[in-house]
């Protein structure tokens, strides 16, 4: 979609459609104002025949005000007045979006970043627009021959309103920094959606190698099976014994800043289908394993967000890839493997298979000397029942990073809520024939996968997020969400110095 910052009067803009807010109580916001005023009142007249109250998310669409330019007003109801905090206001742009996209507007400006709430700055009230609009409008169809759903007259162009010439600078940085931050997501839900058959080890690395290719600052570089190997990534190579798919350990360096300043890492879980392995997983809903690879996809997301933001950093993206089948060649429950850190781990149940992979990949980043390293992976069914799909689950031991990464999910609207990562777990994985098993029974799932990989991430700062109810939505609306690559986006460009803390 083609973004765009406007200045001036609302009502002599000519537009397929305006966008304003109503708050409850058929309360007018202040652009609501100068387009009543403009109309001669029609606007407030219209109201008080009460088919808009202002409810959160309702809509009314309105044809014809006289002293207007445009030629429909899209009234958004914005709830109570006093209740508009950022998640409402983007709620009421995801509502005015979803509209838009059924009708024949094909291009509007929208008004309501003026309506943002108190305490809710320009440069996210736009900012939010940009990335809630792109969220809106992303529609999946590789592999449909129809789309049957298609909006006749797609959304193709939002000018977004702000006050006056003095925003506009911080608007324009905004609107740029949102649209590099949806094209990481739209990557990451893309890549999400992609079935397994599509979606595989392989298919990840030649996506990696096409990102290389297009951005100058990227260098991507593939370690197949072999070079694995040699490393002695004995845990990464015994998930992917199983599968006829060559594993991939996918590598993106990008170079934005100092040659000698230390790199963020990110890891990112790349199993790109999870059958369970030996240790199966009931068939309902199996499909949805496709997902297992979001880790990876947030990875790739956020690379493309650093390289479109043009971050002043060095990041570097590790994805380690392959998929957990039941194979005469796969792991077996009581198996023992050796990790490319020298630690010894007795496979209890292979559906733990996620930890396997990510601990030689977090062993193997040590090279980089980092900074400090995030690693993000739909891990635990434990932790989508301790928190849902409305926070991804945050570990780490270190709280300065702790506060920095709820920060950026904070301001970035893709949140995350701190787990206890206690040393008072770690007994759970004790093992009487490894040095650790790969499980740790039945109690606080989501924290004892996290203990595993913690064994692992000793020699720098570390941060884990268990994206697995986070990364994708099921039922009626079930597909890839592309979080956390807002919230990691977030925390790159503060960081960066390229924007505060407070947004
Ligand atoms: N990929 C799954 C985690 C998962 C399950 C995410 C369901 C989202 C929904 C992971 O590999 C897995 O199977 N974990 C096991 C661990 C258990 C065997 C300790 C789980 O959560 O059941
Ligand atoms: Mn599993
Ligand atoms: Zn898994």
């Amino acid at each position: 979609m083609e973004f765009r910052i406007k200045t001036g009067e609302i009502a002599q803009r000519k537009t397929p459609c305006i966008l304003i807010g109503i708050f409850e109580g058929r309360k007018l916001s202040e652009p609501a104002k100068a387009l009543d005023q403009a109309t001669g009142g029609r606007l407030s007249e219209l109201l008080k025949k009460g088919d808009l109250w202002g409810q959160l998310g309702a809509t009314l669409m309105l044809y014809d005000l006289p002293g207007l330019a445009g030629d429909r007003v899209l009234l958004v109801g914005c709830g109570k007045r006093k209740e508009y905090g950022r998640d409402n206001y983007r709620k009421a742009v995801g509502a005015g979006v979803a509209v838009l996209q059924q009708t024949h507007a094909g291009s509007a400006l929208c008004a309501l970043a003026d309506t943002a709430p108190n305490g809710l700055d320009l440069y996210s009230a736009v900012r939010d627009i940009v990335t809630t609009a792109e969220d809106k409008v992303y529609r999946y169809t590789r592999t449909k021959t129809q789309d049957k759903q298609a909006p006749k007259t797609p959304l193709r162009r939002l000018e977004i309103w702000v006050a006056d010439q003095e925003s506009a600078g911080t608007a324009e940085l905004a609107m740029r920094h949102g649209m590099a931050i949806a094209a990481g997501v739209a990557l990451s839900k893309e890549l999400g959606n992609l079935p397994g058959n599509i979606c595989t080890p392989s298919y990840l690395a030649d996506k990696a190698l096409e990102l290389g290719k297009h951005y100058k600052r990227l260098k991507t570089e593939i370690l197949e099976e072999a070079d694995m190997e040699a490393l002695k990534m004995g845990a990464l190579l015994s998930v992917s014994r199983g599968s006829r798919q060559p594993a991939k350990l996918i590598l993106m360096q990008y170079r934005g800043g100092e040659a000698d300043s230390k790199p963020v890492v990110l890891v990112g879980k790349g199993l790109t289908f999870d059958t369970g392995g030996i240790s199966i997983k009931p068939a309902a809903e199996m499909d949805e394993m496709k997902y297992d690879m979001c880790g990876g996809a947030g990875v790739f997301g956020a690379m493309v967000a650093a390289c479109e933001l043009e971050l002043p950093i060095n990041l570097i993206g590790v994805v380690p890839s392959s998929e957990n089948m039941p194979d005469g060649d796969a792991n077996k429950p009581g198996d023992i493997v050796t990790s490319m850190s020298g630690q010894t781990i007795e496979i209890l149940n292979t559906d733990a298979e996620g930890r396997l992979i990510l601990c030689d990949a977090l062993t193997y980043s040590e090279r980089f000397d980092p900074e400090l390293v995030i690693d993000l992976a739909t891990l635990t069914g434990a932790c989508v029942v301790a928190l849902g799909k409305h926070a991804s689950g945050l570990f780490t031991a270190d709280d300065a990073l702790a506060d920095e990464v709820l920060g950026a999910g904070q301001n970035a609207g893709d949140r995350a809520w701190r787990m206890p990562l206690w040393d008072d777990y770690q007994q759970q994985l004790d093992s009487n024939f490894a040095d650790m098993a790969n499980v740790g029974g039945r109690e606080a799932g989501a924290v004892t996968a996290a203990c595993f990989l913690a064994r692992f991430t000793k020699s720098y700062r570390w941060a884990h997020l268990d994206i697995a109810g986070t990364a994708w939505l099921n039922g009626k609306e079930k597909g890839s969400t592309g979080r956390p690559v807002a919230l990691l986006s977030q925390l790159l460009l503060e960081r960066s110095g390229l924007i505060t803390k407070a947004g």
